[in-house]
């Protein structure tokens, strides 16, 4: 349980002025100011399965609506390690978003575990969210000029204290590998360092569903498959691996592929 008598948001707006514009935060800080008692009932209450039932994504563009994602429904257990295959505009990171609870659907629904994303209030979402979700994109969002340990500890912002939080992340950090590393700066990393701090980011609350939308989509070969043997360590030790990838050597070996063409299941 957090001790809310250590929380201090004010972390979240010193770290924040550092994002770019065209840079989204990670999903995990917007946060509520504190964990009520409800919300962590919330937290705890979560089963660890994905549920999509009937879900539709539509755009208007313009008179027309244009739909990102027809009617998709599928489920995945927990411990599984699914691909997300399809080609560019067909509708996967809709999907990884509406997952993530991101983005809304514009009809049907999505469980993670027994609550329902759409019947939560934004508090509690973002809870849900930094507890049991961990996102890793292809362009890795980091904080630019914040060092590797500052990127890793952005999620724990309610952990129980600083000492605490600095504790959990060296730990991950150097589960990653990156031990050496902590100070540095993401320009001063290379594209796979970076993912793995990325990694580490989305890991260090020990959530139960990883979400990486073509995480090696901008690494070379080699690094790549270093990228994925390491998301793959951690659906070995249980985690929900969900990959969204073009590669069909990282698809097979998932224990399964779901493959989306104009936002449908083929
Ligand atoms: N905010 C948006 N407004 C309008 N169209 C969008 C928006 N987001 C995504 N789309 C469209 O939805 C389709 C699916 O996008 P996306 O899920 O990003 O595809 P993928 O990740 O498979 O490349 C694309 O044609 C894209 O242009
Ligand atoms: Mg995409």
């Amino acid at each position: 349980m957090p001790n809310k008598s250590n929380i201090r948001p004010t972390i979240i707006a010193g770290l924040r002025s550092d994002i770019p514009e065209d840079l989204p935060p990670y999903p995990g800080t917007p946060l509520p100011r504190r964990v009520s008692a409800q919300d962590q009932a919330t937290i705890e209450g979560t089963g660890t399965s994905v549920r999509v039932e009937n879900v539709s994504k539509t755009y208007k563009m313009g008179e027309e609506l244009f739909w990102a994602l027809r009617n998709v429904t599928f489920e995945i257990e927990k411990g599984e390690f699914v691909s997300i295959l399809g080609p560019s505009g067909s509708g996967k990171s809709t999907l990884m978003h509406l997952i993530g609870g991101l983005d809304k659907p514009t009809n049907g629904e999505v469980y993670i575990g027994e609550n329902n994303l759409s019947k939560l209030n934004g508090r509690r979402l973002a809870t849900l969210r930094n507890k049991q979700i961990g996102f890793v994109f292809q362009f890795f969002n980091l904080l630019p000029r914040t060092n590797v340990l500052d990127n890793v500890m952005l999620p724990l912002i309610y952990s129980t204290n600083t000492k605490d939080r600095k504790s959990k992340a060296l730990q991950i950090i150097e589960r990653v590998g990156l031990k050496q590393k902590v100070k540095h700066k993401p320009n001063e990393l290379s594209g796979g360092e970076q993912q793995r701090v990325a990694i580490a980011r989305a890991l260090v609350n020990d959530p139960e569903i990883i979400l990486a939308d073509e995480p090696t989509g901008n690494l070379d070969s080699n690094t790549g498959i270093q990228i994925l043997e390491l998301l793959v360590a951690f659906n070995r030790l249980g985690k929900t691996l969900i990959i969204v990838t073009h590669d069909q050597n990282i698809a097979k070996t998932s224990t399964r592929i779901i493959r989306l063409q104009d936002g449908q299941f083929i």
